[in-house]
């Protein structure tokens, strides 16, 4: 047996069980912010605290404990957090036993200061510290402030069955490892999340059956930098083969795409330094692994890619959207873009809307440069782009992306494709929308349809945002 097989022949210690999260004594509201990581966390908390006697509420004014997950990315996620914080200052003043939590990345950038200037706050806990809510809880009953930010090396909450929360019972995101070792410049999130680690496959590959017996049709495989997902320990906790025989990202997805035929995979985030050949053969391989790639540039400037320490150059990057290109002419991509990063000068601005023009993205999220404490660009580089050229320089690139979408989906008129579909559409309710394998949201007239089925469907006409099709 190679240590591969061996690694995959173990079996999956207990079998999860079902959570009911609705007959609990004590009401939970529970608020999520920032990224889906934070939104699959969110799922383990309301496990834990389901298996604590709380249920999950929809209606603030009936909570006993509200928690919010929070994010730390930009300044202006954290603002919106703390406007939010605000408002719940007048839940209490009405609830004299209502409990407030702040958990996720702001909690674990600001730790117990986050106390003392959200003077309504209870509690406080950091991403890798979720078992210990129930204990924590307990403090704050006994009339105290309680908080954990430990960050660990090996939590991954392998063995925690995620409770869906606000679900459509069609798609789900499994998160497949936790932290970021990529120490980006600009970034807060090895801050925030800790060191890199994978979650056991085994519990991985479970998860995802488990929801497509649910009657789930797609899951997203998520992480910071899924391309370096890797595998390598045994149950006993031995390392096998340090650097050969490990289950890699293209391994693992492939085993989540063998799950069932049914069973769409996504994943999110890819790193433009690490995806390799393989992953994009095993995306070929596979009808059921999405045509879609989000992969994150932030800068078309080489120069700008070296302080931001993203570990690779204009020219690699344009490398991988050749080798995307070759594998799956049809795939979609997307990607993140920095605007106004410390010294960014006008033409190498001009080389973000160049790369843009080269690779023609179906779609981006854009942003202005927000410096954020702590970070290696904080303390060695000076924020120096003036506000009023951040704000040009984004309108320009937001111009040319809608350009770009707009021409994207034009070519995908007259062509037919196969959609999942995930729900009524909000502006009809005599339409449904779902999307396609490149992740393009199709609107189009309901007549006998079902959310939660795959369709065929002719598209006859766009925007920039939505096709509009009938179906086959
Ligand atoms: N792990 C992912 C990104 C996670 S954060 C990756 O490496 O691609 C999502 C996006 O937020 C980033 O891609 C980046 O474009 C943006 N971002 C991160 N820090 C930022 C900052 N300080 N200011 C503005 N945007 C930032
Ligand atoms: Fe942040 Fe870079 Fe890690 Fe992404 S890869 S989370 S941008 S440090
Ligand atoms: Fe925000 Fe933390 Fe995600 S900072 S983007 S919630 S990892």
């Amino acid at each position: 047996m190679t240590g591969k097989e061996k690694l995959l022949a173990e079996e999956l210690q207990g079998s999860p069980t079902v959570i009911d999260t609705k007959t609990g004594s004590k009401k939970l509201f529970l608020e999520s912010y920032g990224c889906a990581m934070n939104f699959s966390d969110s799922e383990i908390v309301a496990s834990i605290l389901a298996e604590n006697g709380y249920q999950t509420v929809d209606q603030i004014d009936d909570a006993d404990l509200i928690l919010v997950n929070t994010c730390s990315i930009r300044d202006k996620a954290e603002q919106t957090v703390r406007n939010r914080l605000n408002h719940f200052k007048g839940l209490k003043r009405k609830n004299q036993h209502l409990k407030v939590g702040v958990l996720g990345c702001m909690a674990e950038r600001l730790k117990s200061q986050l106390l003392e200037e959200e003077k309504l706050v209870d509690l406080v806990v950091g991403p890798d510290a979720y078992r210990d809510i129930p204990k924590l809880l307990d403090e704050v009953e006994e009339g105290q402030k309680a908080v954990n930010v430990l960050l660990s090396r090996e939590e991954t909450y392998a063995d925690i069955n995620p409770v869906k929360l606000n679900t459509n019972g069609i798609t789900a995101f499994i998160s497949i490892m936790r932290g970021c070792d990529n120490m980006c410049t600009f970034c807060v999130v090895p801050f925030t999340r800790g060191r890199e680690r994978s979650r056991d496959p085994k519990s991985i590959v479970e998860e995802a059956r488990q929801l497509a017996e649910q009657g789930y049709k797609e899951v997203t495989l998520l992480g910071q930098n899924v391309d370096s997902y890797r595998w390598n320990i045994t149950k006993k906790g031995e390392v096998i083969n340090p650097d050969e025989e490990v289950v890699n990202f293209a391994n693992l997805m492939e085993m989540v795409a063998q799950v069932s035929p049914d069973l769409r995979v996504r994943f999110s985030t890819s790193h433009p330094k690490d995806m390799t050949d393989e992953v994009l053969q095993v995306m070929a391989k596979y009808e059921n692994i999405c045509n879609y790639i989000h992969l994150p540039v932030q800068s078309g400037n080489s120069e700008v890619l070296k302080k931001m320490n993203r570990g690779y150059t204009r020219e690699w990057y344009m490398d991988r959207i050749a080798a995307i290109n070759k594998y799956i002419p049809d795939c979609a991509i997307s990607t993140d873009i920095i605007t106004g990063f410390c010294g960014e000068t006008e033409e190498q601005h001009q080389e973000t809307l160049s790369l843009m023009e080269q690779v023609k993205y179906d779609f981006a999220y854009m942003y202005k440069y927000s410096e954020r404490p702590k970070t290696l660009a904080e303390r060695k580089y000076e924020d120096d782009v003036p506000e009023e050229v951040k704000s040009r320089r984004l309108t320009e690139i937001v111009d040319l992306q809608m350009k770009h979408s707009l021409e994207r989906n034009k070519k995908m008129v007259g062509k037919d494709y196969k959609i999942l579909i995930e729900g009524v559409s909000k502006k009809n309710k005599d339409e449904l929308f779902g999307r396609t394998s490149q992740n393009t949201v199709v609107v189009f007239p309901k007549k006998d349809a079902v959310p939660g089925t795959y369709v065929n469907v002719h598209v006859h006409d766009c925007t920039a945002a939505t096709l509009k099709g009938e179906l086959i």
